[in-house]
């Protein structure tokens, strides 16, 4: 059942860029098409661009014809969307444009009204301190911040202390992608709405955790930014982490974002130290030489990048969580670039059996595992062992206890901005980080860079369509375990 949200005008800053196109457009398309957004509501486009509101109205319905697949975009429906959309140039840093937004927002004063940051994160302050000045912050208004916030915990603090001088933490909504999908609000649901699992949810019976996030792509045209910022930073420090955090915390009090949240940042704190010393046995720096993926060659990424570089297109790491529920319980965590799947999952193992009654050549020893599937396919599996069907000797093999979300709920999957995007106009930050949050796993991800900094050490090279550097499947395959493979 789709409930409508109050009405709103949304203010993209950064209208014209990327983010704009891919995700925000779509989104808000889909959300409308859907019934969920009221019809006084505006999308309103901020950006230096000198652009008519026609001009922006084209350059979005290009957007949606690229990023809306066309059975959903009826014309009619497209431009009553377009409808609702109007610009405004703005210079986010300088003076200009400002009176105009002021003019434009001030015609229904009694909206909701977020402040989407679109934006490179040097500019999240001085737009912030514009709208302060300019009289366009109320206690409807919402500012959403788009990451990488900052590069290290310094700046991090920074772009905080900046934000956070013109507007409350309540109405601060940092956005992590990762949090809006299906499958990750449904580890809340898996762990906290049943009984079975969270009574297994503990070192005596899961033997370890991994949490793989890969994509076949490259660097595509984000080259610049990613040279300066690496798999570390763009994937681990944020999205990996906040998924390692909703397997690993404690059950909140109820779903308020502070109770939420509070557990998530207790799991932060707990993160043993990387230090210089251990960095070298417990992390894997990879990088991709050229190779090929689906079948296709492809460049490495000094090629892609046209000079030398030492930063880090894969990451793998081993990770305790030093709390009473996790002692000795091993979190493996990988992410990377071109390598041949895209899959994001995270896979619960138990302990194997103790003890076997089978004979030995029927016993596979394959110890339970519970897989939850973030993309492609969202869902679930349990991997229980099961008797070989017929007559024949007792054998036994692994089999899948399979929940296919698509399958079981026949119905398409909505973007993660989808469900976001919503939130923020409703107020509710659960899915969203908070200050104290992101500076603790800047503070855990700091040490991992300084210690990499000090050893100076450059990454190994993997052929693109691979799964990284060897040296990733001996990190865990060093402790007697083994990176999960899809049953066959
Ligand atoms: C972004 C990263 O946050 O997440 C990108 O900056 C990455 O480098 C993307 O490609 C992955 O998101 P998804 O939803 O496609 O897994």
């Amino acid at each position: 059942m789709i409930i409508p949200v109050a009405s709103f005008d949304f203010v993209v800053f950064g209208a014209t860029g990327d983010l704009t196109a891919r995700k925000l457009l779509p989104a808000l398309y889909y959300r409308y098409r859907d019934g969920q957004i009221p019809q006084s509501s505006r999308i309103i486009g901020a950006s230096r661009s000198n652009l008519t509101a026609e001009a922006f109205r084209d350059h979005a319905r290009d957007a949606l014809k690229r990023f809306v697949t066309a059975a959903d975009l009826p014309e009619e429906t497209l431009q009553s969307f377009l409808d609702h959309v109007d610009y405004v140039a703005v210079d986010g840093t300088g003076d200009e444009g400002w009176p105009a937004l002021k003019a434009k927002l001030d015609e229904r004063p009694d909206q909701v009204r977020p402040y989407y940051l679109a934006t490179s994160p040097d500019l999240y302050g001085a737009i912030c301190r514009n709208l302060a000045a300019h009289g366009l912050i109320g206690e409807k208004s919402r500012v959403v911040l788009e990451k990488p916030i900052g590069k290290n915990l310094k700046s991090a603090q920074a772009i905080n202390d900046a934000v956070g001088e013109v507007f409350p933490e309540s109405q601060i909504f940092r956005i992590d992608h990762y949090l809006g999908k299906e499958t990750v609000q449904n580890l809340l649901s898996l762990r906290f709405a049943n009984t079975i699992f969270e009574r297994l949810w503990t070192s005596d019976v899961i033997d370890h955790v991994q949490i793989t996030v890969g994509e076949t792509v490259g660097v595509e045209g984000r080259a610049g930014y990613y040279d300066t910022s690496g798999a570390l930073r763009d994937m681990l420090q944020n999205h990996i982490l906040q998924l390692l955090c909703l397997t690993a915390m404690e059950s909140p009090l109820n779903l308020d974002a502070n109770a939420v949240r509070d557990e998530k940042l207790k799991v932060l704190r707990a993160l043993k130290p990387i230090t210089p010393a251990d960095v070298h046995a417990v992390t894997v720096r990879g990088q991709y030489a050229p190779g090929a993926v689906d079948g296709k060659p492809v460049d490495g990424y000094l090629s892609e990048l046209g000079h030398d570089s030492r930063t880090e297109t894969f990451v793998a790491m081993k990770v305790e969580v030093q709390s009473w529920r996790w002692a000795g319980v091993p979190f493996y965590l990988r992410t990377g670039k071109r390598l041949p799947q895209k899959l994001s999952e995270i896979v619960v193992q138990f302990r194997a059996a103790p003890f076997s009654i089978f004979p030995a050549e029927a016993f596979g020893r394959e110890p339970n595992r519970l897989v939850i599937r973030l993309q492609p396919q969202e869902g679930m599996k349990l991997e229980v062992m099961t008797k070989d069907p017929g007559p024949g000797g007792l054998r036994l093999r692994p089999t899948a206890l399979d929940i296919s979300f698509e399958e079981t709920f026949k119905q398409r999957y909505p973007d993660a901005y989808e469900r976001l995007l919503m939130d923020v106009v409703r107020g509710n930050a659960t899915l969203f980080m908070r200050r104290d949050e992101v500076e603790a796993a800047w503070a855990w991800a700091d040490g991992v860079l300084q210690a990499w900094a000090e050893r100076a050490e450059p990454p190994r090279p993997y052929p693109a369509g691979s799964w990284g550097p060897t040296a990733a499947i001996a990190l865990i395959e060093r402790d007697g375990r083994t990176w999960h493979e899809e049953l066959r």
